[in-house]
């Protein structure tokens, strides 16, 4: 039988990876304003989210999560914003075109501030401080002020969320994401690029597409569904202190929401079943994400999931699998069995970037495109071993032209690395990357798609 659970009752076990705040008037004080503020989602956009993934789960549709590993209080910018959405829509459409079927789309965005790390302190020069955690909590600057967690920086977090998500809202439903608009993009980018014959046959079947449906009078201007798009946030729900002052209880159904995004998840670090993060995430009604590393145990996934999702609803809880190139058939086939077995409905999606760091010869954390690329197939052929969906991706990326990982089809080198090298945190895939990478996964939908024609 489990507990009585509550906002708090996180509070009352093991908490790991998040800080000790020393000024606790200034925490109470900031956790109380939080309290009195108004959540940024409302319940019934969580519970259309999770109906989407539901969706996912049956393998009627295709989840594309992505976005920045750590948004950050100085790269705070429209311009910044626009670029990842634009790319992610752009991802989208490619997707969707592969697939043959809808992609639910949610942006790391508007909220993902909080950073597990590896280890809690950092040392340099002889110097040891506590590590950098995300802007929620404190700063990258390596000094004992910049490093010490302040809470007032979950205030700043807030307002920034807000008003990230306030320009998501309106270009989802104000004209910026019209089907044909986005896809004009695309296709700049498949004429222009070296390299990209492959894209840019696949580009221009869609504008085929696109152009029959035009002429058969659908557009954006007769149906609303080519003109605007559903957009949701997503973020790791790791500074239990911040969601908990943005819980709500929604008034109608009287189930409680976290308030700070539509999809929150538990890093890999912090999913013990007896531990504060579970805690929480259990008794939210909003879509869980829940990152499984090599480390996870098929017997214990099961306990998760049952602690999780109780009842057994499809599209309540994402399983982001994250084991690196060449490792996923040492682990997928074990859980993919288990949740078979016990009849579990689930989405599966596979998050390519956090097995896949390595340190160049440059000294950059880095990851190289063609790992990244790799783990995908992997992931995407055991499914098909097992018979089961391969239902998402979830990736580090921006709309910049940063250089953090290495290869695609501008093939960024080891030396390369240090030109834009923007991240405060894990190395995102830059916009030329990103859109690359969602061709090939379109590649790959297309084939799954072609071979379960073929056999009936
Ligand atoms: C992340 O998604 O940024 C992250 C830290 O992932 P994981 O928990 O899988 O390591
Ligand atoms: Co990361």
């Amino acid at each position: 039988m489990t507990s009585a659970w509550s906002k708090k009752t996180w509070r009352n076990l093991e908490r790991i990876q998040m800080p000790v705040y020393r000024d606790m008037d200034k925490l109470n004080e900031v956790e109380a304003r939080l309290r009195s503020y108004p959540p940024l989602v409302f319940a019934g956009e969580a519970r259309k989210l999770t109906k989407q993934l539901g969706e996912v789960a049956e393998g009627r549709a295709f989840l594309l999560q992505g976005g920045d590993c750590a948004e950050s209080f100085d790269e705070f910018s429209a311009d910044n914003i626009r670029e990842t959405y634009k790319v992610l829509l752009q991802m989208a459409v490619v997707l969707t075109f592969g697939a043959k079927r809808p992609v639910v789309k949610v942006g790391r965005m508007a909220g993902q501030f909080a950073k597990p790390r590896s280890a809690p302190t950092e040392t340099s020069e002889g110097i040891e401080l506590p590590s950098y955690r995300g802007d929620i909590i404190n700063e990258l600057a390596f000094t004992p002020e910049a490093r010490e967690p302040n809470p007032d920086k979950m205030l700043r977090a807030y307002t920034q969320s807000a008003a990230s998500l306030n320009l998501l809202r309106a270009f989802s439903q104000g004209g910026f994401a019209d089907i044909a608009r986005v896809h004009q993009w695309t296709t700049g980018f498949a004429n222009e690029a070296p390299g990209t014959e492959r894209y840019k046959k696949l580009a221009d079947r869609i504008t085929e597409s696109l152009d029959f449906m035009e002429a058969a009078g659908i557009n954006g201007n007769t149906t609303s569904e080519l003109h605007t798009v559903d957009f949701y946030t997503s973020h790791e729900a790791l500074l239990l202190e911040y969601e908990e002052a943005l819980c709500r209880k929604d008034t109608t159904s009287g189930h409680w929401i976290a308030g700070s995004g539509h999809m929150i998840w538990i890093g890999d670090r912090t999913r013990q079943p007896d531990g504060a993060h579970i805690e929480f995430c259990r008794g939210v009604i909003n879509p869980i994400g829940l990152k499984c590393g090599p480390s996870l145990k098929p017997d214990e996934l099961i306990t998760l999931i049952d602690q999780l999702n109780p009842d057994n609803i499809p599209g309540r809880l994402t399983l982001i699998n994250r084991f690196g190139a060449g490792k996923v058939g040492d682990h997928l086939p074990g859980l993919i069995r288990a949740v078979e077995r016990e009849g579990k409905k689930v989405v599966w999606s596979c998050d390519p970037m956090h097995g896949n760091t390595i340190k160049s010869s440059s000294g950059f954390k880095t990851r190289p495109f063609d790992s990244v690329m790799q783990e995908v197939h992997e992931f995407f052929s055991i499914h098909k071993a097992e018979g089961t969906y391969a239902g998402g991706v979830h990736f580090e990326m921006t709309g910049k032209d940063v250089t953090e990982c290495t290869g695609g089809i501008h093939a960024v080198s080891d030396e390369d690395l240090n030109l834009r090298y923007h991240t405060a945190c894990d190395p995102r895939l830059n916009a030329a990357q990103a859109l690359e990478l969602a061709f090939l996964v379109s590649e790959e939908l297309h084939s799954r798609r072609e071979e379960q024609r073929a056999a009936v």
